[in-house]
């Protein structure tokens, strides 16, 4: 892995992690992700020193470009930064689409979406895997490993085949072809589980741990949500140094949402914005832990503390078209629920119906096409909508996660393509009109 990859340094102001569920602190050289004394549950969080930050940071420009171009610029909050560019690392600067007709067709005229479909391996995912590679390259390790519903796979074969690393992967045999030709193509060693995630979950938890890989299970390693933290970040900048209103993202194992809840924390922290955005999770109603214990938590939901949380979110069988959010027990429930409850937002789910209207909606409306799990946060938004809780002038970001192209069977549910015609002019009648 080391062979040509430029060098990797560490944040002097990342200090080492605390326990989401105990608050047990560890160095940054811990070797086992998670906390020892609470196990798989103990999920780390990654601590740093904020006012040593805060005092490096010119505030009027504070993420200035850096030499390994893309999310690096932020790598005063991130825990490593390589020296230089390289494509295993750099990428990002994503588009925010302020999409008109869509706009129009909701009422909300301050909506947008970021379009993370436009990353290297398709998703939102490769924020994760850059972290993974550059982390692995500092630490000197050849294997990688993760399991996965398919997009952190993809990611992690994607970025693996320009570091030079080795990868292994755990999928469920069920992850939609795309995907799986993305990890073959790609050169990384699969492993399909005839299984659901959560078993590939498991099963790669213990060959990490046997083999003593580098993990880039996100919902395990701390680091990885560090690394998306920058769709956030890139949105702070986007929006010309203001927070949105409110930001809707699909959530699995609950990764994402709390690396943009944490991005949010760290720049009012920072006193760069002065409100948190509300962060809304959506899930899918066949696979709605978090939604679940949310709705039954009612107002106690934003004082549980980390037992509690684990106690409320029950695993439960997984279904739903929207194969990245199909997950039966969120691994970062605890770190999730933290964020959305500080930001005063909510966890919610939708239908498989509602989730396909809205890759369609995206489609033709936003020139966009996101898988479905990529699609959940619109839909989410206009249930959200429905329910009075978001207001048209509000400044709204959807994050469109996925690339539709990756499970293109999923998005032709309900749509009827036009019978074959003769090519022979003229054509019958009714073909053209
Ligand atoms: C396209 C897409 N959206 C959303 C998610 C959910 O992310 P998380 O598991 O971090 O909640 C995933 C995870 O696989 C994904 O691939
Ligand atoms: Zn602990």
């Amino acid at each position: 892995l080391n062979a040509g990859l430029p060098e990797v340094s560490r944040n002097p102001h990342w200090n080492g992690y605390r326990c989401t569920v105990c608050s047990r602190e560890y160095p940054r050289d811990w070797p086992h992700f998670v906390c020892e004394s609470c196990g798989v549950d103990g999920i780390l969080d990654a601590q740093y020193d904020y006012g040593a930050i805060g005092r490096n940071l010119d505030t009027a420009a504070p993420f200035p470009l850096s030499q390994a171009g893309g999310m690096w610029r932020f790598a005063s909050l991130m825990p490593v930064a390589p020296a230089s560019c390289h494509s295993a690392w750099t990428l990002g600067a994503t588009p925010l689409h302020a999409p008109a007709r869509l706009r129009e067709a909701l009422g909300l005229e301050n909506l947008y979406l970021k379009d993370d479909t436009s990353l290297p391996s398709a998703s939102l995912k490769d924020r994760a895997a850059a972290v993974a590679i550059a982390h692995a390259r500092l630490l000197g390790r050849d294997r990688l490993a993760c399991a996965s519903t398919g997009n952190a796979a993809a990611s992690l074969a994607v970025l693996g085949a320009r570091a030079g690393a080795a990868c292994t992967i755990f999928v469920p045999k069920s992850a939609p072809a795309a995907k799986l030709a993305q990890l073959a193509l790609h050169g990384a060693k699969v492993i399909r589980v005839d299984g659901t995630y959560d078993e590939a979950f498991d099963l790669s938890v213990r060959a990490i741990a046997e083999r003593g890989w580098y993990s880039r299970n996100c919902a395990h390693n701390p680091l990885l949500v560090e690394g998306k933290k920058t769709a956030a970040l890139e949105l702070f900048l986007d929006l010309a140094g203001q927070a949105p209103d409110a930001v809707f993202v699909p959530v699995g194992d609950g990764c994402i949402i709390s690396s943009i809840g944490k991005a949010f924390r760290e720049l009012k922290r920072l006193k760069l914005i002065d409100r948190l955005p509300k962060l809304f999770g959506v899930q899918a109603d066949g696979a709605a832990p978090l939604a679940r214990a949310w709705q039954a938590a009612g107002a106690l939901a934003e004082s549980l503390d980390g037992q509690a949380i684990l106690a409320l979110v029950k695993r439960a069988a997984a279904t739903t078209v929207a194969d990245s959010i199909c997950v039966a027990i969120p691994r970062n429930r605890v770190k999730a629920w933290r964020n959305v409850a500080a930001s005063g937002g909510a966890f919610m789910s939708v239908s498989d119906e509602e989730i396909l209207a809205a890759v369609r909606m995206l489609a033709a409306r936003a020139g966009l096409f996101a898988e479905p799990s990529g699609a959940a946060g619109l839909a989410g938004l206009l249930k959200a909508r429905q329910q009075g809780c978001i207001e048209p002038p509000e400044r709204i970001v959807v994050m469109v996660t996925g690339h539709g192209l990756k499970d293109p069977t999923a998005a032709l549910a309900g749509i009827e393509l036009p019978d074959p015609v003769r090519p022979a002019w003229p054509l019958p009648p009714g073909v053209i009109d």
